[in-house]
């Protein structure tokens, strides 16, 4: 039996030591390592040594498993044809300088791969025979004809799989081929994360993108839908989390509800479930700060996260609160500009309905708030004021939103508020003005005083 492998003892054919250097193995500590055609285990001594957590040599020649177990005790070695592997995963499993002996190399590559954990990593090492074609050529070698693939052949092999050269090996004297080293690793199903708020494109981009190249888009919107309408099954409390107070036109808010309860690894997992472990692309508005939740979620499951980014083009959407503001300012403009022409012809003054809801005296100046709406559903232009002797006319005042009038009265509009404040020279209290104080419209309707203001009169008196 021919000495392969060199030890500091007994030199071999291999340069055991520039090849275990070639290999670039991963780091094996805390690891576990098969090695598939391991002669006499030089490199299973080594993944002990590093500090592997389990280490096995496969090779069929019981000579060299022999000498491997007397030079590796604390390695485990079998002695068995490498079609008839343990049922077991590896993190990192090695088959060097031997694809060629295998009757069906892409089966023998497959069957490796397949016994990799989910992120393990296959080190191959093999002769590569130079053709531009995709193809298996027989090669004469000074002991026997083999047959080694060309790069071409080997990209397709491994076409399933991500894998990365990582460069030439170490010749050995009479090679016919040059030999390389390949690290390949199971490719994880690729979930593309189009995250963006509304309005951003998602959907666009998932059908013009996404759709024709075959990857399947889950819409994250329809799916909490179809959830919460009881049209699909969720564990029981996302259910009830998206079932609560839904709506399509606050699905942000559903999200946000489902991501802070804690429920983000089961809504995650409702999403990714439609996949099933292929590459998928996801369309759904997930708030930023629940973002890495998502992206750490799928990384557990399996997916390799791909996070698409980009900017919104076009008008930006106001904050909500502040266009209904806008709104109403406008509204209110409209207002403003038609009250004038009435006066202007002499038309006959509506009677309005109005509230007096709060009157306050600071240092001789009177600040009076309410609300009134004319018979045409306005805020009157002007309004009169009788305060102790004097009748002043209110033209100028700050006009505010009274959403509560606007509810109770039905209006098409909240802007029938208004604030303002006179100067009431020698005015000390509100005792002083009780009998003569009045606020009321153009017609003459007479402003109501709400309960706190008539108390507060009734006090002063
Ligand atoms: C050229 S040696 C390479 C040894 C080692 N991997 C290295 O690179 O130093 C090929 C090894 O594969 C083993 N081998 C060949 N066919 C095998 C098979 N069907 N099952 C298990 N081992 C096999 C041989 O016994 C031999 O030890």
């Amino acid at each position: 039996m021919a000495q392969y492998q060199s030890f500091p003892d007994v030199p071999g054919d291999s340069h055991t030591l520039d090849k275990l250097k070639a290999l670039q193995l991963p780091d094996l500590r805390g690891r576990s390592f098969l090695d598939v055609g391991c002669n006499e285990g030089f490199f299973c001594g080594f993944a002990s040594y590093q500090g592997a957590s389990r280490v096995l040599g496969v090779d069929h020649t019981a000579g060299f498993v022999e000498r491997a177990r007397r030079r590796f005790p604390a390695c485990e070695f079998l002695c068995t044809d490498w079609n008839h592997l343990p049922d077991e995963r590896f993190d990192v499993i090695l088959l060097a300088s031997a694809l060629h002996y295998a009757e069906d190399q892409p089966a023998l590559v497959h069957s490796l791969v397949d016994r990799l954990e989910p992120d393990g990593v296959l080190v191959l090492e093999v002769g590569i025979a130079s053709s531009p074609k995709a193809e298996w050529t027989r090669i004469k070698r000074g002991i026997d004809e083999r047959y080694f693939p060309s790069m071409p052949k080997l990209r397709e092999v491994l076409s399933d799989y991500a894998w990365k050269w990582m460069g030439k090996s170490v010749p050995q004297a009479g090679d016919p081929v040059g030999r390389h080293v390949i690290h390949v690793s199971r490719r994880r199903p690729v979930a593309y994360l189009l995250m963006e708020p509304p309005g951003y494109g998602k959907s666009s981009i998932a059908r013009r993108l996404f759709q024709p190249a075959g990857v399947p888009v889950v819409s994250g919107d329809e799916l909490m839908a179809s959830v919460a309408e009881g049209k699909r099954e969720a564990p029981p409390k996302l259910r009830d989390c998206l079932a609560h107070e839904y709506s399509p036109f606050h699905i942000d808010k559903t999200i946000h509800r489902a991501f802070a309860a804690g429920l983000g690894p089961d809504l995650v997992g409702l999403w990714a479930s439609q996949a099933a472990d292929a590459d998928f692309a996801l369309d759904a508005y997930v708030p930023a700060e629940h973002q890495q939740q998502v992206v750490d979620q799928l990384l557990l499951l399996g997916f390799l996260p791909v996070k698409l980014q980009w900017d919104k083009v076009g008008p930006r959407t106001a904050a909500s609160g502040s266009q209904a503001s806008d709104a109403e300012a406008f509204y209110f403009s409209l207002a403003g500009q038609a009250a004038p022409k009435v006066a202007e012809t002499d038309a006959p003054a509506t009677r309005a309905a109005g509230f007096v809801d709060e009157v306050t005296l600071d240092g001789g100046c009177l600040t009076v708030r309410g609300w009134a709406v004319s018979s045409s559903g306005l805020l009157p232009e002007k309004m009169h004021m009788h305060v102790g002797a004097r009748t002043l006319v209110i033209d100028r005042f700050e006009k505010q939103t009274r959403p509560d009038v606007q509810r109770h009265l039905d209006l098409p509009h909240a802007l029938v508020g208004f604030r303002f404040s006179v100067e009431v020279p020698g005015v000390a209290s509100l005792a002083q003005i009780v009998d003569g104080f009045e606020l009321y419209d153009p017609a003459g309707a007479s402003f109501r005083l709400a309960g706190p203001v008539a108390k507060a009169f009734a006090e002063a008196e």
